[in-house]
């Protein structure tokens, strides 16, 4: 599993490591480019921020450069979701947070759309349609396992409790925020999902969403509790609808995978929050960034007592995550780089947890 690969931001060496590894399959959870150059460079990206057709073709085309990116992906078969910046930061739908008019909004997507289906070994039933382009889809691999890919970016509705100054992520909180017509994936979505979602019968089934999909409880600069609105505590309808669905199906084993964060994360998926004896349905794994930097240690590591459902996080290195499937566990590998300025760097293992079959939540190998 991989996430959040900043050209500009280290070189791609975790692909290198993770072809040592034999993969089978390899998994990209979303920001596969960033369309916007930020923060420490090793190299430079095409453009400083992409908007036009041409401008994220070269980006996508400058990405498939890097020797250890094409090396994974002559190595093996690749599924994807996407995020945000495959287009543009925090975009909802057709709403991007500097509320760019419409039309404007319509093109810049269609071109990034565009751009990433002629780059990407995607289905060609993702074959884009102006502004629209199908990403989500069930893949089963047996009776081992069944992948749900979502989309939470092109039919989201818009973030909560948006300012006039503001028309992206915030801490929040607000009335719309429980506003339980609000929906991560879109209606239409929904209703592809639900129907079969944890009711394949495989040993394992996962969810594969862009980012943290527990809750994470936290509060405002000036102490007043909020959510994340470009997460999923600013979309609780949505996740509440998966857990209910968890706690009523009783799949054999539950597994969210997700990244954005730019940090690892291992959660237990509980039913009820607020009661952290509820019953726990699911297990969680985010993975780190394969070089999109993270400055929020601290910040995250003081919300750790009020989320005891996380059993884990650290957002101090890049990486990747190594999964092993059976029939009788759920292995992860949360992979390290050395370093990611030096492109003969390789990964160290940092943590690994198992999942039993049949037993929610991981354990310490
Ligand atoms: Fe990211």
């Amino acid at each position: 599993m991989a996430s959040c690969q900043h050209y500009e931001q280290g070189f791609f060496n975790a692909y290198a490591d993770m072809v040592e590894q034999d993969p089978d399959l390899i998994i990209h959870l979303g920001d596969y480019i960033y369309e916007a150059s930020w923060g420490p460079q090793v190299r430079r990206q095409a453009s400083v921020e992409a908007e036009s057709l041409t401008d994220y073709r070269r980006i996508h085309a400058q990405y498939k450069t890097d020797p250890h990116l094409q090396a994974a992906h002559a190595y093996a078969p690749w599924l994807f979701i996407w995020d945000d910046h495959e287009v543009v930061n925090d975009y909802a739908n057709l709403n991007d947070e500097n509320y760019m008019p419409l039309e404007q909004f319509r093109a810049r997507r269609a071109a990034a759309y565009k751009a990433f289906y002629e780059h990407m070994p995607v289905r060609l039933r993702s074959k884009p349609h102006g502004e629209n382009m199908r990403m989500h889809d069930y893949f089963y691999y047996g009776d081992l396992m069944t992948m749900a890919l979502t989309d939470a970016r092109q039919y989201r509705d818009d973030q909560a409790c948006q300012t006039p100054d503001d028309g992206g992520a915030q801490v929040v909180n607000c009335p719309e925020l429980r506003d339980m017509t609000r929906s991560m994936f879109g209606k239409a979505q929904e209703r592809w999902l639900m129907p079969s979602f944890l009711r394949s019968g495989a040993t394992w089934e996962v969810l594969a969403q862009p980012t943290l999909f527990s809750r994470l409880f936290q509060k405002d600069r000036n102490g007043v509790p909020g959510s994340w609105s470009d997460g999923w505590d600013g979309y609780p309808a949505t996740r509440d609808m998966i857990i209910n669905a968890a706690a009523r199906r009783r799949p054999k084993n539950f597994i969210s995978i997700g990244g954005d964060m730019h940090s690892w994360w291992q959660a237990d998926l509980k039913e009820d929050y607020n009661n952290p004896d509820s019953q726990t349905v699911g297990t969680e794994f985010v993975t780190t960034s394969v070089t999109a930097h993270s400055y929020a240690y601290n910040r995250f590591m003081r919300m750790l007592p009020d989320n005891p459902h996380i059993k884990f996080f650290d957002d101090r290195k890049r990486g990747y995550s190594l999964v092993d499937v059976t029939p009788q566990t759920w292995t992860v590998q949360m992979k390290e780089m050395t370093s990611i300025y030096d492109p003969t760097a390789r990964a160290t293992t940092r943590k690994t947890f198992v999942v039993e079959n049949g037993k929610a939540g991981a354990v310490d190998a």
